[in-house]
């Protein structure tokens, strides 16, 4: 399955008549880019106007392909929905179809932005909970990022559990510096003292907490190392993003622990979406 989307082409510029410079449709402009790693970064970008979007959802966002038509992919907003600005956090796919020339934008540059967000990974599909469980793998914790600056967040939840997994210590990096800036933010930074237990682990590198978030929830690792008693369907709340694999196992995890899968139309104690579609680069 893929996202890009046909669009019509622009027409010829008459014969004689200087170029004028191409605006792709529903552009916005490229504020700044960090490189985290070599298949890891983030960039800022211009928010339109009149985007209106639930912090958590996602946007098909690209650039022009050779063939002349808008080459689209799902990506989660990273920004909240206060932020003037919006941010996504992406892979680097070598022999991607976007990625492969997105990671090559620089600030000035324009990308398209379609304003129609969509996504399951917001408050609404949740029922009311005491403890909010964030858990991610890789690009998973765009979402997240994005609901972590989220004052609804904090005011909703008594605690915060944010699990982000990645195979080596340099992908959690990203995770790592949102989690530090939270406390120093005007916004939420006091909502976010005491109540906020993040869980940052590896799986092929080592570091201080290692192993996969399925594993360190069912042998009952993070709750011994957080202190905080077993999951509880009463409770408990949680979102989850990654692969489709992790998705699915940690469904059953989620389940085990008496949880149900909720939908924007059916709030239930737990929702899920993929942070990328397919197994393998
Ligand atoms: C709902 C949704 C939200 C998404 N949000 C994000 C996001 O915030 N950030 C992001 O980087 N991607 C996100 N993606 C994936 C994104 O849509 C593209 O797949 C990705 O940008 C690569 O595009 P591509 O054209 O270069 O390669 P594609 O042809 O789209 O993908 C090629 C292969 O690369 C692998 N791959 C793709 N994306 C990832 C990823 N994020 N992490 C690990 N492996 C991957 C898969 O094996 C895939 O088959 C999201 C996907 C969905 C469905
Ligand atoms: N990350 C890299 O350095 C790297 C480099 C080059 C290419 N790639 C390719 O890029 C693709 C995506 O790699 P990625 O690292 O972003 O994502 P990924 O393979 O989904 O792994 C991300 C994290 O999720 C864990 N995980 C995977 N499946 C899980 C499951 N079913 N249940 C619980 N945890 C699970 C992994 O643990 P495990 O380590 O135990 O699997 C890893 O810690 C892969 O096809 C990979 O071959 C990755």
């Amino acid at each position: 399955m893929t996202y890009a989307v046909a669009m019509p082409v622009a027409p010829q510029q008459p014969a004689g008549e200087k170029p004028a410079k191409a605006h792709l449709p529903d552009a916005q402009t490229v504020l700044s880019v960090h490189h985290w790693t070599e298949r890891l970064f983030s960039f800022r970008v211009t928010r339109p106007k009149s985007l209106r979007f639930r912090s958590g959802e996602f946007v098909m966002i690209g650039l022009l392909g050779d063939n002349g038509k808008p080459l689209l992919r799902a990506y989660s907003i990273a920004s909240p929905a206060w932020d003037d600005e919006l941010e996504f956090y992406s892979i680097k796919v070598p022999d991607g179809p976007l990625t492969s020339k997105l990671q090559h934008i620089q600030p000035g540059d324009e990308i398209i932005l379609r304003p129609k967000p969509v996504g399951t990974l917001v408050h609404d599909a949740l029922l009311p909970g005491s403890r909010l469980w964030f858990l991610a793998t890789g690009t998973g914790i765009a979402p997240f990022a994005s609901l972590l600056c989220e004052p609804e967040t904090w005011e909703k939840y008594g605690q915060v559990i944010l699990m982000h997994t990645c195979r080596e210590q340099a992908e959690l990096e990203y995770g790592r510096r949102l989690v530090s800036s939270l406390h120093d933010d005007p916004l939420i930074g006091d909502m976010v003292d005491g109540k906020l237990h993040y869980y940052p682990t590896t799986t092929r590198e080592p570091s201080e907490h290692m192993g996969r978030i399925t594993d360190n929830l069912t042998s009952g690792k993070v709750f011994a190392d957080l202190d905080l008693a077993p999951m509880d369907p009463e409770e408990d709340r949680a979102m989850v993003c990654g692969s489709l694999a992790f998705n699915h196992d940690v469904k059953k995890v989620l389940e085990g622990f008496g949880l149900h899968e909720g939908a924007n139309s059916e709030p239930q104690e737990f929702v899920v979406e993929k942070a990328f579609v397919g197994d393998g680069i």
